[in-house]
């Protein structure tokens, strides 16, 4: 116990301290969640912001061996949203007092789809007043394309790294050109420096991810100084590659716990950055998501998707809320939150104050 309560008081850990902190257990397990439950509170407040979540199409040119809608599962409906159905949603946010929308889908690279999401950037700042947010995740692009959305009103752009082990990225993914890490590294450079909050994340229990690797994840993320984070345990999808590692893979269970001390640990390294209770830690167990909400996450993603799509965007097997509707979504999120002591902020963008401090070159006080 003296050593966790030695290592929390530290300004600064080590990959070793960081070790030691993903391994605790019982009372010093408990010791972990209240000093990263305390500094969420004294940053952040007892808050939570939404953003409403559109996953406009499963279209996805690459094939990255854990993903339920890679390129080569051909087990599942395609999907397209149209543009006044993804901008009807997007007024639902708005109408609903969501701060933001995050636009979210696989990954594709054409002229035809950089046009496209501009346009759709402009509808959706238009119909709003400027006044609702938005986070996109589309993946690896050219920095022009990058620049041109965040010129059309995108200020939030989400690229989980999945793995910072090069190693273990290249054991995720296949190998070849449209999988490549140093393109997905200099992706989040260019979005850094375009001047988006930037937002990155890993998996946790991933065939192969050992502790060590884990904690190179948190090193990096505050290396490179991230304003985002969504962590989510990995879920083993039956139609995807990784499957045959299903047998070796530590529980269910444990990948859970293993996120909120990742979710804990990060709190307590990165004090004022944007927190996401990933989705996939309710796949596991029904309130995961507050759980990470009591303990430092301070941002939910709530399904805003319309209802009929929302079963064919299966990263991984279990996905909760597929057969909602956003009402239900809403409803559901806001009865399970009050259960927590947690305010839901509405009408907000709930950006990162970390993005501010960066940007301005300020010491945390
Ligand atoms: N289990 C958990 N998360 C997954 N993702 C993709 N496949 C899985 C899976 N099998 C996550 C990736 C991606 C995000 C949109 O969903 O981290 O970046
Ligand atoms: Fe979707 Fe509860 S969050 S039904």
């Amino acid at each position: 116990m003296a050593d966790i309560e030695k290592i929390l008081g530290k300004g600064s850990f080590t990959r070793e301290d960081i070790i030691s902190l993903l391994s605790v257990n019982g009372e010093e397990r408990t010791l972990l969640f209240r000093r990263s439950a305390e500094t969420k509170e004294k940053y952040i407040g007892k808050k939570l912001w939404f953003r409403g979540l559109i996953e406009f199409s499963n279209i996805c040119s690459k094939d990255c061996l854990y993903c339920g809608i890679r390129k080569g599962n051909s087990n599942l409906l395609r999907y397209n949203l149209d543009d006044e159905e993804i901008i009807t949603t997007a007024r639902f946010a708005y109408d609903n007092s969501y701060g933001s929308v995050a636009l979210q889908s696989g990954e594709l690279e054409s002229p035809i789809v950089t046009a496209r999401i501009e346009n759709l950037l402009h509808r959706i700042k238009d119909l709003s007043d400027g006044k609702l947010g938005i986070t996109l995740s589309v993946g690896e692009q050219e920095p022009e394309v990058y620049r041109r959305w965040f010129e059309a009103g995108a200020h939030r752009y989400l690229l989980r790294i999945e793995a910072t082990n090069e190693s273990l990225y290249s054991k995720i993914h296949p190998d070849n050109s449209k999988h490549l890490f140093k393109r997905r590294l200099s992706c989040l450079k260019v979005l850094q420096d375009i001047g988006y909050q930037t937002g990155t994340g890993v998996m946790i229990g991933l065939p192969f991810q050992t502790l060590d690797d884990l904690a190179g994840d948190l090193l990096f993320f505050r290396d490179f100084n991230i304003d985002m984070c969504g962590m989510g345990p990995y879920i083993e999808h039956a139609d995807t590659p990784l499957i045959k590692y299903a047998g070796e893979l530590m529980p269910l269970q444990e990948r859970f716990d293993l996120t909120l001390k990742m979710i804990a640990v990060l709190r307590i390294m990165m004090k004022d950055i944007n927190i996401v209770a990933a989705t996939a830690l309710q796949a596991i167990d029904p309130i995961g998501r507050e759980k990470a909400v009591m303990i430092g996450a301070n941002i939910i993603m709530p399904n805003i998707t319309p209802g009929q799509y929302r079963k064919n965007y299966k990263l991984y097997d279990n996905k909760p809320c597929t057969d909602d509707s956003a009402e239900d979504c809403q409803n559901c999120l806001e009865a399970r939150v009050s259960l927590t002591d947690t305010e839901i902020v509405y009408g907000e963008w709930g950006d990162s104050k970390h993005y501010d401090r960066r940007r301005k070159g300020m010491d945390l006080g």
